[in-house]
């Protein structure tokens, strides 16, 4: 299976996708422990802090049932780092030619346009991330991508939270939704997993609906 095609079947299962920023590694297992308790087995830890590659290494080492991916890659370098630190996919706000071409591991390109889907499709990726949805035209330009890319699917993140959510997901060319609205990062860094918990647990009811 090529990597154009593996991240869609790797994370056929998943409908929320939790999109992690993290400022303290220690943080990383207890956020993995809760999500998995709350039914979410699959989340995505962004490289937007320092401590992104050592959070992603421990969640990968101690909580093997979460699958856990990479998000904010930005070029193949940073993809073989990630993959070294034991993430299973790789995110990408956009994309890049030499991302699309030589991409090492299960692998989400970002696409924001019809252009961008074109270009994706095009070197075989079935699923792509629609970032940022809200702000690029959310439901309407998914439904209206839908008709001349009907096999495209997408994971559609940016400004999604739990009233927008259900809508995304009832359509068709829509195979996931992802965002830090159950995982916020006031509640990380204060511990609150009992409210991280709660979110978690009103999401997975979201994605499984
Ligand atoms: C991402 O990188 O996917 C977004 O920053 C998540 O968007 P959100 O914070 O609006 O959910």
């Amino acid at each position: 299976m090529s990597n154009a095609t593996s991240a869609s079947r790797l994370l056929a299962s998943v409908s929320v996708l939790p999109v992690v920023v993290l400022q303290d590694a220690t943080h990383a297992v207890p956020l993995a422990q809760t999500l998995l308790r709350a039914g979410i087995d699959a989340m995505e830890i962004t490289l937007r802090s320092d401590a992104a590659l050592s959070a992603i290494e421990a969640v990968a080492m101690e909580v093997p049932q979460m699958l856990v991916g990479a998000g904010t890659v930005l070029d193949i370098a940073q993809m073989r780092t990630v993959q070294a630190a034991g993430a299973r996919f790789a995110v990408s706000p956009g994309a890049s030619e030499e991302l699309l071409s030589a991409a090492c591991m299960p692998y989400i390109p970002g696409a924001a346009t019809a252009s961008e889907c074109m270009a994706a499709q095009r070197a075989g990726y079935t699923l792509v991330k629609f970032f940022p949805a809200e702000a690029i035209g959310g439901i309407a330009a998914l439904r209206a991508l839908s008709g001349p890319m009907p096999n495209l699917r997408f994971c559609a993140t940016g400004g999604i939270n739990a009233a927008n959510a259900s809508a995304y997901l009832a359509l068709s060319n829509v195979a996931c939704v992802g965002g830090s609205w159950f995982v916020p990062e006031d509640h990380i860094a204060t511990g609150d997993l009992r409210s991280i918990g709660r979110l978690a647990k009103q999401a997975a009811v979201l994605g499984r609906a």
